[in-house]
């Protein structure tokens, strides 16, 4: 049988694209090497966002007495959000995994390798045998960089270092948690951890954390954290994991942390290896595959979306470059636009931004004027935010009076931020946002404030 697509791995790219496709008439093959829903179910958004909703109940309760509640001995049993956590995952992947068939998807779960193009089409072999389809759709995603810093694979062998995937199932709180990376996932994990209850120490090498946010949101974020207990080393270049330590270099001088357990969450590369990408002469980039606006590779019929094509490592991406994939080989003209892809990082308070920063501004020679508002305008955040200290900044150009920018820290950020994604994505003018009637009492009447005081 000649599948009119095979699509290589299951995450959130790969398995939106399969029922996208199908539906549009497609007969198709999809190949996942572990477990359907990918890194984003199993081992990242979704299980991560379980953790975190139980520490910002054990938060609320903790410090409920600013708002006249009094809750007596808060225990977190963390063995106990683990099962939890699994068996959310056990819910989400298992209602993909029936979306699939239903739309008659074909889920083979083996490895797949890519072999040649043939007279009916690319062959692609897993498990001993072979299956043939006329497009294929690269969807395999990144994996964590483990970096060839000293001692980093022996302890990362011995269990004394951990990727996100080993510390979701880690079973005990560890007493002193060592983050290297002061990235998305670290922020995120040091932020569970310190509310159930470990030291955490990060130590980034940047002067900044959260990576390319904003720089006042992530000065801001680093406070509410210092206040929280958790102490960072930024500026530092880890040189070292040892048995019980995490050895760094600050100024020239070297230093070290005592740690129980240590997550390495330095970022992640695109899982290229092993594709037989070579054997179809695929373009890359170092690991990542080069596609076009259209998602297409630089062999026609050949289209990759997600983590493997490095340029935006979300599943949110992943899923709107999968649709494009799709849509182009149905012949419907789409292109992926990257303008106004949000980014969330969820600690308490959330951070949610989108399109350029100050300095990407900057960089690119935009004539824009920012404005930097407290979320106090907003009546719910006071009402929900006992000395809250959030704040919100919209990005303006100039020429042609639009919203290029939102970046925001504060409670609700994740599902607010996407309003402003729709205003940037759809190049509505200020002049237009103004005649937007916001709820009332919302924590995002803030931007309408910011839109006014411009
Ligand atoms: P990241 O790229 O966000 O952050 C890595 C951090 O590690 C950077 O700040 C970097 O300066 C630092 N670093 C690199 N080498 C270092 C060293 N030797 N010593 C100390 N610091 C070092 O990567 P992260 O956090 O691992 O996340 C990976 C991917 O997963 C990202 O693409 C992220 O977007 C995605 N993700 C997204 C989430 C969300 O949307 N909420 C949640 C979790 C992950």
């Amino acid at each position: 049988m000649i599948y009119d697509l095979i699509v290589i791995g299951g995450g959130p790219g790969g398995y939106n694209a399969c029922e996208k496709a199908a539906a549009g008439g497609l007969k198709v093959l999809l190949f996942e090497q572990r477990n359907v829903g990918g890194v984003c179910l199993n081992e990242g958004c979704i299980p991560t966002k379980t953790f975190l909703y139980s520490a910002k109940l054990a938060d609320g309760a903790n410090h409920g007495a600013k708002y006249g509640v009094y809750a007596n001995g808060v225990t977190v049993k963390h063995e106990e959000v683990v099962a939890r956590k699994d068996k959310v995952v056990k819910q989400l992947t298992g209602g993909i995994r029936a979306a699939l068939k239903g739309h008659g998807v074909e889920i083979v779960e083996a490895t797949a390798h890519i072999e040649k193009k043939s007279a009916e089409g690319y062959n692609v072999s897993a498990a001993g045998k072979t299956y043939t389809a006329k497009r294929l759709l690269i969807a395999a995603g990144s994996e964590a960089i483990v970096p060839p810093i000293p001692g980093v694979k022996e302890q990362y062998a011995a269990g004394f270092c951990m990727t996100n995937r080993e510390i979701l199932d880690m079973k005990e709180v560890p007493e002193k948690l060592v983050v290297i990376g002061g990235g998305v996932i670290g922020l995120e994990m040091a932020s569970y951890f310190n509310s159930v209850g470990s030291k955490v120490t990060v130590v980034e090498m940047l002067n900044k954390i959260g990576g390319p946010i904003d720089s006042e949101i992530s000065k801001l974020l680093q406070k509410n954290y210092e206040k929280k207990g958790v102490t960072f080393n930024l500026g530092c270049r880890v040189t070292a994991v040892e048995p019980g330590k995490v050895v760094f270099e600050k100024d020239g001088k070297t230093e070290s942390v005592a740690a129980d357990k240590v997550l390495l969450s330095i970022g992640r590369r695109a899982a290229s290896k092993d594709l037989g990408l070579e054997n179809l002469g695929i373009a890359m980039d170092r690991a990542a595959v080069i596609t076009d606006e259209h998602m297409q590779t630089n062999m026609p019929g050949v289209y990759a979306c997600g983590d493997i094509n490095g340029k935006s490592m979300l599943a949110h991406t992943a899923y709107r470059e999968g649709e494009v994939a799709v849509n182009n080989m149905l012949g419907i003209r789409d292109k992926m636009h990257y303008n106004a892809i949000p980014g969330v990082i969820y600690t308490n308070p959330e951070v949610g931004t989108v399109g350029e920063t100050e300095e990407t501004a900057k960089a690119k020679g935009i004539d824009y004027v920012a404005k930097t508002i407290t979320m106090r305008y907003a009546g719910r955040y006071v009402a929900e935010n006992e000395g809250g200290d959030g704040i919100l900044k919209i990005i303006v150009d100039k020429k042609w009076n639009k919203l290029i920018g939102v970046h925001m820290i504060t409670n609700y950020a994740s599902e607010i931020i996407y309003g402003c994604c729709t205003m940037i994505e759809k190049g509505i003018t200020i002049d237009e946002i103004k005649k937007v009637v916001f709820p009332h009492p919302t924590v995002c009447e803030a931007i309408r404030e910011a839109i006014f005081m411009l």
